[in-house]
């Protein structure tokens, strides 16, 4: 595998692969890398003739520095297993790489009500920085397909959102949440649990399933109170948001009307760490 750190020597290296005709699967990660990432890195593999994946802990997507700072780094070991599951090249640039200075990130699209919902409400500005950075990655790698986690939903709908406003000829392919045996989502996020917290996790996506079984028998605003309660059953869980909402649109939904395709999103603080699952309510 090969792994750089200026976007020149990416650049080159690319074309040139580029010119003998290969395909690009491309996974774009921040590292500290888990099953549901290597899932997207196997899948490209098998999809393309080449797979490039970067690392990049995004500085201008944390509106908490604490969290960017907390944000485990561990490149020697995720490059590892990028290797070991059949990654080709490896771009790990610096801040500086991808944000000279004196120079202000700025991306020319509306989102609509895509980055104002959920995350959007609780995290202002995260959606427009992992917008730019995708954006000058995928000028960067050029792939013919980038692969993205559905655990991230909403990210998502803003990249296929970015992707059709922009006319970016990239093919990009959702795949499916990884869970532990448990039910927990996987996330980089979930080694800096203790092991209490570690124990109280799965009940998230459990009350996830209860909700996706109850929906069409509870009218929405009921369902929707009774998983926040649920979940808070235990004092040192706090629900940031639950919504039930459109699978497209992301806005929240009152009276289901049994036909739209409909899905459940939450945002849950487990002592001072952030976790969000969703699961879709039809199948
Ligand atoms: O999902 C992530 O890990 C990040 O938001 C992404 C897409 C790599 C952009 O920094």
């Amino acid at each position: 595998m090969k792994l750089f750190t200026t976007i020149s020597e990416m650049q080159n290296y690319l074309l040139s692969q580029r010119a003998e005709g290969k395909s690009i699967g491309f996974v774009p990660t921040m590292g500290a890398l888990h099953q549901g990432h290597l899932t997207l890195v196997n899948r490209s593999h098998t999809e393309n003739d080449l797979t490039a994946c970067s690392i990049f802990v995004n500085p201008i997507q944390f509106n908490n520095r604490e969290d960017l700072e907390k944000y485990p780094r561990t490149l020697n070991s995720d490059a590892k297993l990028l290797e070991a599951h059949g990654c080709d090249v490896l771009f790990a640039p610096e801040a500086a790489e991808m944000y000279p200075e004196n120079e202000t990130p700025f991306l020319d699209i509306e989102f609509g009500m895509l980055d104002k919902v959920m995350e959007g409400k609780f995290r202002p500005g995260h959606f427009r920085g992992v917008a730019i950075v995708v954006k000058r990655l995928f000028d960067i790698v050029q792939p013919s397909r980038a692969y993205f986690g559905k655990k991230d939903f909403q990210q998502l709908a803003i990249i296929n959102h970015m992707v059709k406003s922009l006319s970016i000829p990239v093919e990009i392919i959702p795949c499916d949440t990884v869970r532990e045996p448990d039910g927990l989502a996987m996330s980089s996020r979930n080694m800096r649990l203790t092991i209490t917290e570690r124990n109280l996790a799965p009940k998230i996506y459990e009350i996830l399933l209860n909700v996706k079984n109850s929906v069409g028998k509870i009218p929405v605003p009921e369902l929707r109170e009774w998983a926040i309660k649920k979940i808070e059953e235990d004092p040192a869980l706090k629900v940031e948001y639950f919504e039930i909402g459109d699978k497209d649109s992301l806005m929240p939904i009152v009276h289901w009307n049994h036909k739209q395709q409909a899905m459940a999103f939450t945002a849950v603080l487990l002592g001072n760490v952030r976790l969000i699952d969703n699961v879709e309510l039809f199948s």
